[in-house]
């Protein structure tokens, strides 16, 4: 578990660290919730009280981290809200070509707020702007991404059509 992938810092001093997890959980959420993720990692949130509005950054590996399904392990508060902004189309786009992904408050338009509980699954799209508000402790979650569309055995598992 002490095995550390990166540490990123988003100005209000909030860092968010990703850290590989065991195989064992990998084989668990790839019998049960999809075998098509590529990436299935520890987040945590530890540092400052808020995530500013940001869509999610093209990795090295040149991938976009479309959706991701958390389970929350800690909120990091009574009250973390995951707030999510009117994205305009090219938002991204126009981030990769300034490499600047966070986005001032003053330029983003709230359309929706989630207050994501403890010991739940949920799933969020993280190319539309979003910033998680209100921290007070440790936020800190499973989360299993997908960088391309959400795979269709994930769907199947999780909804009946
Ligand atoms: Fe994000």
């Amino acid at each position: 578990m002490e095995n550390r992938s990166s540490i990123f810092t988003i100005t209000n001093s909030s860092s968010f660290e990703i850290r590989n997890i065991e195989d064992e959980i990998i084989e668990w959420v790839r019998n049960n919730i999809t075998r098509n993720t590529e990436k299935v990692f520890l987040q945590t949130i530890d540092k400052g009280t808020n995530f500013v509005p940001h869509v999610d950054p093209i990795t090295p590996s040149k991938q976009v981290r479309h959706y991701n399904l958390m389970y929350l392990f800690e909120t990091g508060g009574e009250n973390v809200e995951t707030c999510f902004y009117e994205t305009p189309p090219d938002t991204l786009e126009k981030c990769a070509e300034r490499g600047i992904y966070k986005i001032p408050y003053s330029d983003v338009k709230l359309i929706s707020k989630f207050v994501f509980e403890k010991n739940t699954w949920n799933v969020m799209n993280n190319q539309c702007i979003h910033s998680v508000e209100g921290i007070t402790g440790k936020r800190m979650g499973l989360s299993v991404s997908f960088y391309n569309k959400i795979p269709p055995d994930f769907l199947k598992s999780f909804i009946s059509i």
